[in-house]
């Protein structure tokens, strides 16, 4: 294949949906690997309003757009408007990957894999541990749905509104069979066998740097690893607590780059060499960790 330093009549189109998305990350990571893998291909960032979407997606169809990754606000609202979803889309009930199909878009769920594979690399093991889900929205949800299918031992979802987080073990139990305990944000610590704790809400995300859904530190020194989704800053108040206690701790970046392989991967029907994916999250992550300006809005 040529490698493309410009669009030529036939480069493949792939872009994002959502809103705002100015500040998306997903346009490196996908032309990136567009590069690395020499496709001639482009990936450009749609901004959408919500009364445009169904009239987006259609005209993506017609303009023959081979792929789209779906943000916030559409993950559901795109659900009508696809022919087919995969098992963790179903599951999840939202999707980020679109993939152009006989007769409409297909859509799938990768934030969960995202999540497992950013485990895999970090070499954190899911099954047979205790897990705790801090928050139970969206992104919860897919992390809820992730981790009971790799046999976590057992899952506790703390939220500040118990209720919410009680809906999604229910949905989660609909799946899956492993033990599922909801608790308040406020009795974390009162918790003795917790081995990972993943950190879901946006609390202490860009610009609100200062808070962490964790007010007590001493939860730290209960638990081995401390996962949080946020990327912006690149340690969260979350993370910094557990590094200070000593945990192995990780950031959403991994999940935001392997959501964004796995979705490369379904577009173009194969898996890309592990060697190549590993040196590109590397440098991404370096480039990122060190480049100050980005700081401002990535999200
Ligand atoms: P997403 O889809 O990105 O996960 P969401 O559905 O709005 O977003 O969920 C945000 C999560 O962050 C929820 O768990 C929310 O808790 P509530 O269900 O109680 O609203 C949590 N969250 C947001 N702000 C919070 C805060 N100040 N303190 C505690 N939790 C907070």
């Amino acid at each position: 294949m040529t490698v493309v330093n410009f669009v030529q009549g036939d480069t493949r189109v792939y872009g994002l949906i959502g809103n705002p998305i100015a500040h998306t990350l997903s346009p490196l990571i996908h032309n990136s690997l567009n590069k690395i893998l020499g496709n001639n291909a482009v990936y450009v960032p749609f901004e959408v309003f919500s009364q445009g979407l169904k009239a987006a997606l259609e005209g993506a169809y017609e303009l023959n757009i081979q792929g789209l990754n779906v943000t916030y606000p559409y993950k559901e609202a795109v659900i009508p408007h696809l022919i087919e979803m995969d098992a963790y889309g179903k599951q999840i009930g939202a999707v980020n990957t679109l993939k152009k199909s006989e007769g409409g878009y297909v859509g799938y769920n990768t934030d969960a894999c995202g999540l497992l594979m950013s485990l895999k690399e970090e070499q954190i093991q899911i099954e047979n541990h205790n897990i705790l889900i801090i928050g139970a929205g969206g992104a919860a949800k897919a992390a809820a749905m992730a981790l009971s299918s790799q046999k976590a031992k057992k899952i506790y979802i703390a939220n500040r509104t118990e209720k919410r987080a009680e809906d999604l073990a229910k949905a989660v139990q609909q799946y899956y069979s492993l033990p599922i305990e909801v608790l308040p944000l406020s009795d974390i610590h009162l918790l003795n066998d917790v081995d990972i704790c993943l950190q879901t809400t946006s609390l202490g995300m860009h610009p609100q740097e200062g808070q962490s859904p964790v007010n007590d530190d001493s939860f730290f020194n209960k638990i081995t690893v401390a996962v949080d989704i946020i990327y912006n800053p690149w340690e969260s108040l979350f993370l910094k607590q557990a590094k200070k206690a000593g945990c192995k701790t990780v950031n959403g970046f991994g999940m935001l780059f392997y959501q964004a392989v796995k979705a490369y991967e379904i577009w173009i029907g194969q898996e890309i060499s592990k060697d190549k994916i590993a040196s590109l999250y590397q440098s991404l992550k370096k480039k990122l960790k060190e480049n100050k300006d980005w700081k401002e809005g990535f999200s």
